[in-house]
């Protein structure tokens, strides 16, 4: 029997293509996710499921696509969106995109990380208005990106790569991560493992670049950002949730941090209240993987995933080995 593959969203073509000559593929043609009932009825009967960061596949989904279901492939790095444990209990491998959307994430974080240190957001909104009052001596002060001290919540793919970007900023390079990486990692990038307190204290910039876990929720809120600098600016390309929106638009306003470069929101699309008020916040709406070459990486890693499972081998990014009995 013809497999069939659920699609949540429009991928990249070339890949889609790959899907097309291996099964079926259900498409969802929408310009917008699947609601819970429509991806309950739609992942009935099928085979694979390669879904988004915006649907939420907990086990009444996976139980609606069983017996059918043999894989479901994220199409993001991050899977907080996917039941890990509920899909192991099940042995449904999960997959993800690792690697491929690397140095494009960075390279966004790098983005925030200058427009807002140097206000470039801010500038950008006077100028539109007519309101630049023209050069003067104080006008529009940023920070020093160059010499300053870059803090990393998290030193892994992501991190690693903000962190080989620093080095040509001439930065001090401090890191807090559950896993210290090796000392050869640490020499080349200059980066010095210490703890969350410290990266608090010391970073002039903190950028975060860790999964979306219990243990990260709401990590960064008021009691953290008391201790940040006051001239500090947090830059969040991870996941949402990891920061405190409703607090961090607090800190913002009462001066407690200098700024926030956002590229994810803990209630996306939608942002905390107060939030696009902020003049030191610059917010992206979700681009750190948006390069066409990058997505299109990545919607080939799915498949090259969904594939695999579907043939009984095993994926070449399960998230979940123990649910093929690994
Ligand atoms: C995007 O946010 C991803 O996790 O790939
Ligand atoms: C994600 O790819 C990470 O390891 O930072």
């Amino acid at each position: 029997m013809t497999p069939r593959i659920l699609v949540t969203r429009r991928l990249p073509e070339p890949a889609l293509a790959r899907l097309r000559a291996a099964g079926e593929v259900d498409l969802n043609e929408l310009d917008r996710p699947l609601n819970r009932e429509e991806l309950l009825a739609r992942v009935r009967g099928a085979s694979a499921l390669v879904s988004l960061l915006t649907d939420t596949v907990d086990g009444a989904v996976m139980d609606a696509g069983l017996p059918s279901l043999r894989v479901i492939a994220n199409y993001a790095v991050g899977y907080d969106n996917v039941d890990i444990a509920a899909a192991t209990a099940r042995r449904i491998p999960v997959t993800n995109t690792p690697g491929v959307l690397t140095e494009a994430t960075a390279d966004l974080a790098w983005t925030l990380i200058l427009s807002t240190v140097r206000r470039v957001a801010e500038g950008d909104r006077v100028m539109r208005r007519g309101a630049f009052p023209g050069w003067s001596p104080l006008y529009l002060l940023g920070g020093e990106v160059t010499g300053a001290t870059l803090g990393l919540f998290g030193l892994g793919r992501i991190g690693t790569a903000v962190a080989r970007r620093a080095r040509g900023f001439e930065m001090r390079i401090i890191y807090h991560d559950e896993r210290r990486a090796d000392a050869a990692t640490e020499e080349a990038l200059g980066a010095k493992i210490v703890d969350f307190d410290t990266l608090l204290a010391e970073s002039d910039i903190l950028s975060i670049h860790a999964p979306l876990t219990p243990a990260t929720r709401h990590r960064f809120g008021l009691a953290e950002f008391r201790k940040m600098k006051r001239t500090a600016a947090l830059v969040n390309t991870a996941r949402g949730p990891i920061v405190n929106e409703p607090e961090l638009v607090s800190a913002l306003a009462e001066g407690l941090i200098a700024g926030a470069g956002l590229d994810v929101y803990e209630d996306e699309p939608k942002t905390s209240p107060g939030l696009a008020e902020q003049e030191r916040a610059v917010l992206a709406p979700h681009l750190g993987s948006a390069t066409l070459a990058t997505r299109t990486k990545m919607a080939h890693l799915a498949v090259d995933n969904v594939l695999a499972a579907l043939e009984g081998r095993k994926p070449p990014a399960c998230v979940n080995p123990a649910a093929l009995g690994e």
